[in-house]
């Protein structure tokens, strides 16, 4: 009499009968750091592409770019802008989604992709272009390179560790995270150059690299 009145109570109190509950995965700490990093209205890195892309934006050959570690999205909305057909992949879906209302207010559009690059496939010979901006994990140099069409180019600009020097500089401090003299000339061996340099002012010191696949 009693269980039939209050049983059914009790066993849904006490969780029976009902589904097992998925273990919640912990979030991925790098995303989680970028999300809380991009969550403000404006935009961190600002709008507009980084210079060196914007500069040299003629030498690409048109076609598929995959704009890596897109953040907010500056550079693959440029890229869109300019008539290439975009792919952003970024850890961030806040950064993404910064990025889709770029591409939105610009007019254009590209494909946003959520994903870890620490496992995540480029595929083979995909892309036209792929650029690199301000994001520096080397075990991607050999997804990049397989990645790219033959003549295809890759877009590269990265801190190097002359930045560590520069008073107020921003930037990675890990030293890891930082490119050493020559190393991004030394990373893309085998492809043609087509621009380099490594500078260094009061703001910040960098490598930047715009190097094609051979054919
Ligand atoms: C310094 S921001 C540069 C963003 C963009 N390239 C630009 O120039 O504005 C670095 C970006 O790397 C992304 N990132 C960090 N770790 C990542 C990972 N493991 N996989 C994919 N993206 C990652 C961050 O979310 C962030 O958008």
């Amino acid at each position: 009499m009693w269980f039939t009145r209050f049983g059914p109570i009790l066993l849904l109190a006490l969780g029976c009968g009902a589904p097992p509950k998925e273990p919640e995965k912990s979030p991925n700490p790098a995303q989680a750091r970028w999300d809380a990093r991009f969550s403000s209205p404006s935009y961190v890195y600002g709008k507009e592409p980084v210079e060196f892309l914007a500069r040299n934006v003629a030498l690409l050959p048109k076609g598929k770019a995959l704009d890596l570690a897109a953040g907010e999205g500056r550079n693959a909305v440029f890229l869109a802008q300019n008539g290439f057909e975009v792919d952003a992949v970024d850890i961030s879906p806040v950064g993404l989604k910064k990025a889709e209302a770029l591409a939105a207010e610009r007019g254009v559009r590209i494909r946003t992709i959520a994903a870890d690059l620490e496992d995540f496939d480029l595929g083979t010979e995909r892309y036209e272009v792929i650029s690199n901006l301000y994001y520096l994990q080397r075990s991607l140099i050999p997804r990049i390179k397989r990645a790219l069409k033959p003549g295809g180019v890759v877009v590269f600009e990265m801190f190097t560790l002359d930045n560590l020097g520069i008073p107020g500089a921003h930037g990675p401090k890990d030293r890891n995270w930082l490119l050493e003299p020559g190393e991004l000339r030394r990373l893309f061996d085998g492809f043609e150059v087509l621009r380099w340099s490594e500078t260094k002012d009061d703001k910040k010191a960098a490598a930047s690299l715009l190097a094609r696949k051979p054919r």
